[in-house]
């Protein structure tokens, strides 16, 4: 099974070049053709340039690939074709109007792709249709997801972990992804799931009080509880009130700190020697719940169970350097499910971002702040009049709305049509904007319906460790 098309992952590359080793090594002792020996030779030398190409290491025969040895996470790719990428915790970034470019995204970071093999594999283990964000590529990338279903099937279950760092009061319709796509899995598999709130994070790297912070960890568990999470079934944290709450969750985020070098940071996440060292020492703390043992109250001491972390690929050098320790202390490595970003409204060259309040939609917006925002500022892939329009027809491929509703507009054959529709231009932007500003509203609405629903005593029994209710 290929991960990528036409694309191949650090670890393919070495293991296809360690083939490639042995097989020159028996032509020679066979004495072979010099002509054959030659030819292996020459592939043998071109996978070494591909690997480091991928890598940017030398391949060094029994020395296998680290998950931190792919091309500098924010950087350049090494045959610059994709040097105006950037995708890191903090900024993402492109100058192509369609959005980043996720299939060579999944071979710099050395992931593996969503592909249709895995998503019937996931319809087949959890007997259910697979969530449109699967259908439709929005989860596109993976790691070890074939693992978690292999021991699923064996009646071995995991564990979900996703997360939110709390830096206002408001989410945004793009924080939702994860959300939505972790409630799915929730039910799907009737599995525990541990969410994150990192107020500490927020703390360290943005102008806010621990108060400020701590605060807005509470009001957004608030949008999350809305989502529908089985309170039973579900333990929210903030790290603030966790951490020195719990020797076992302290300890691991220790063990973690005690296993990566200033170095390594430095290389992932781009922190610099003016950065203060509480951001240095952060990513300790995002990966300790990826181990079951930082949950006594949930799974006792048992550091075993597998889990499970969807996000979106911005929270990906996270987990790289997670997967890279995890060994080394003993427990399994975190999987992974990896989505797209829900582009800005002003295109999808830029994620959806809290920080720039117009680019956003708010899970807080009226319905007319949700209609100004969309007719004023969602790009178009329309043309310029409405002759031109019909003459030609829109581009979908770099139209907001359109991108928009393939998130949200659940059903295929009216999406489908609404793509034929606008790429013939028998659909103009402003229908194709009523039809998003339709699909938003009511959504929200109902989003901050069920928010109002949300109690204190409900948060605070979301926030309370404890057993949670489960068979693993
Ligand atoms: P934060 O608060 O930046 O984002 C919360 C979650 O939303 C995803 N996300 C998006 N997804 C789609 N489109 C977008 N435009 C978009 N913007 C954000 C993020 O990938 C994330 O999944 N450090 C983290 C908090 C955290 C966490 C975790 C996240 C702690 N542990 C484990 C995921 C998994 C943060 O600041 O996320």
């Amino acid at each position: 099974m290929t991960d990528c098309q036409g694309a191949e992952s650090p670890m393919e590359l070495y293991e296809k070049l360690t083939a490639q080793g042995d097989e020159v090594r028996a032509l020679k002792t066979a004495k072979a053709e010099k002509a054959e020996v030659d030819a292996a030779v020459q592939l043998l030398l071109k996978l070494k340039v591909d690997y480091k190409k991928v890598t940017g290491q030398d391949y060094k025969a029994g020395c296998p690939p680290s998950e931190n040895s792919v091309i500098p996470d924010n950087g350049p790719a090494a045959d610059g074709a994709d040097d105006e990428d950037t995708v890191d915790p903090w900024n993402v970034s492109t100058t192509n109007a369609k959005g980043v470019d996720y299939d060579k995204l999944i071979v710099r970071f050395g992931s593996s792709k969503v592909d249709q093999e895995l998503v019937d594999r996931i319809e087949k283990v959890s007997g259910q249709r697979p969530h449109h964000f699967l259908r439709r590529g929005i989860f596109f990338s993976h790691r070890d997801m074939h693992q978690v279903l292999d021991a699923y099937e064996k009646q071995k279950s995991f564990y979900l972990y996703t997360g939110r760092g709390p830096s206002s009061e408001a989410m945004h319709v793009g924080h939702l992804i994860p959300f939505i796509f972790t409630k799915w899995l929730q039910d799907v598999f009737d599995i525990p799931l541990v969410i994150q709130l990192t107020d500490d994070e927020k703390y360290l790297w943005k102008d806010l009080t621990l108060e400020e912070c701590h605060r807005f960890a509470v009001e957004n568990a608030k949008d999350i509880i809305a989502c529908g999470f089985d309170v039973n079934k579900t333990f929210i944290f903030s790290d603030l009130g966790y951490m020195g709450a719990c020797p076992e969750f302290y300890r691991n985020v220790v063990k973690v700190q005690k296993h990566v070098t200033f170095n390594q940071v430095k290389g992932i996440f781009g922190f610099t020697d003016s950065d203060c060292i509480g951001k240095i020492s952060f990513p300790a703390i995002q990966a300790a719940p990826s181990f079951s043992n930082s949950f006594p109250q949930i799974f006792g001491s048992r550091k075993d169970i597998q889990c499970l972390i969807p996000c979106a690929i911005d929270q990906d050098p996270y987990f790289r350097m997670t997967r890279d320790v995890a060994p080394r202390i003993g427990y399994p490595k975190p999987a992974l499910l990896h989505s797209t970003f829900f582009p800005a409204l002003q295109g999808a060259q830029t994620k959806m971002s809290a920080s720039d309040a117009n680019s956003s939609i708010f899970l807080t917006d009226t319905p007319k702040q949700i209609k100004n925002k969309i007719n004023k500022h969602a790009f178009s892939g329309g043309k310029d009049t409405v002759e031109e329009h019909r003459k030609y027809g829109g581009n979908p491929d770099v139209d907001v709305s359109f991108m928009y509703l393939t998130f949200f507009l659940e059903d295929d054959e009216q999406l489908d049509k609404i793509k034929q529709d606008y790429a013939s231009g028998a659909l103009l932007t402003g229908e194709l904007k009523k039809i998003l500003i339709e699909t938003l509203q009511p959504m929200i609405a109902k989003h901050q319906e069920r928010r109002k629903q949300v109690t204190d005593e409900m948060v605070q029994q979301f926030m309370t460790p404890r057993p949670l209710n489960f068979n693993l």
